[in-house]
């Protein structure tokens, strides 16, 4: 196939954004789920800050002037998060994906790992992903709804601000083990972070409430964690985020204020990887 693959430029959003649309809902609609980009606006708004942002490496794979599909990897910090990787739907399964998918690998070598989340319905993504080295790691739903409970005495829920940062991400190093300061930094102008506070000590974040799709979080307790997201449901309209389901205790708690199971999905991790301890909550990216 004479086909390139060279970087994301300004003038491939229109195409990009098309073409995220268009393979996110017929893989979704094919299995009776909904589509992550309800609307065309919804994915070319994605595609464009992607491709414009200088911490995003981006990609697409062209032949004879045509974009046939797009991959992202963001770099702000020491593990890297691919995607969304798409393809259009008349190009898949010819091997666009897999060599949009290698490129970022080619990038991301030498970097602490990657990750990523895919649609466990998705066939062809966990065979391309698992075939390039990638390894399964945790089972994911994405959850959505208001929970019905109030916020415990004792914690404050409110908007992360610049002076948490430090707190913020000593909280996640402790959970996660890594540090994810780039993309805190970066959520509190894109998007609405908010914290959970007991004794004045930050116990849990979350960087985008009602967007589960960029939403990640972690906490020191289950607890905590659940406290959090009562308090995000007073200020948001829906919440949503994408639930470790080993985390059974807090799985229940969702389901116990009337929270909605959307879609499931699973996370992958090429390179080091250690699990979590305590509470979390992953972005789509990890
Ligand atoms: C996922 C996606 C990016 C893959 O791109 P693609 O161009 O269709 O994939 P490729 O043809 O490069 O590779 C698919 C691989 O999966 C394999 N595969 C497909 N279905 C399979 C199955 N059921 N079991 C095992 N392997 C399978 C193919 O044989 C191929 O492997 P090969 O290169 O060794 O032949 C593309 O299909 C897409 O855009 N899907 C919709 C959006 C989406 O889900 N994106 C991923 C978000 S995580």
């Amino acid at each position: 196939m004479n086909m390139q693959i060279r970087p994301a430029r300004p003038s491939d959003t229109g195409a990009c954004g098309s073409i995220i649309h268009a393979a996110f809902a017929r893989i979704a609609d094919d299995h009776g789920f909904p589509p992550d980009f309800p609307t065309l606006e919804a994915a070319l708004g994605l595609a464009e800050s992607f491709i414009t942002n200088s911490k995003i490496f981006g990609i697409v794979a062209e032949m004879d002037g045509k974009v046939l599909g797009s991959n992202f990897l963001m770099e702000g910090d020491a593990i890297r998060g691919v995607g969304p990787i798409t393809v259009a739907p008349e190009a898949q399964g010819a091997g666009v994906g897999r060599a949009l998918m290698q490129a970022v690998l080619d990038r991301a070598q030498g970097s602490a790992g990657v990750r990523l989340l895919q649609d466990s319905f998705n066939m062809r993504s966990i065979a391309l992903y698992a075939s390039l080295g990638f390894e399964v790691r945790e089972p994911v739903l994405v959850i959505s709804g208001r929970p019905g409970a109030t916020v415990p005495a004792g914690i404050t829920v409110r908007a992360m601000r610049a002076e948490d940062l430090d707190a913020c991400d000593a909280l996640c190093q402790r959970v996660h083990g890594i540090s994810r300061r780039q993309e805190l930094v970066d959520s509190m102008t894109t998007l609405t972070p908010m914290v959970g506070e007991r004794d004045g000590r930050i116990k849990a974040y979350m960087t985008a409430p009602d967007f589960w799709i960029a939403n990640h979080g972690v906490a020191e307790s289950a607890e905590d964690m659940a406290a959090l997201i009562t308090g995000a449901g007073s200020v948001v309209e829906v919440v949503s985020f994408l639930l470790p389901t080993r985390q059974a205790d807090l799985f229940r708690w969702c389901l116990a204020q009337g929270m909605t199971a959307v879609k499931p999905m699973t996370l992958m991790s090429a390179g080091s990887y250690n699990e979590p301890v305590g509470t979390y909550l992953p972005s789509v990216f990890y």
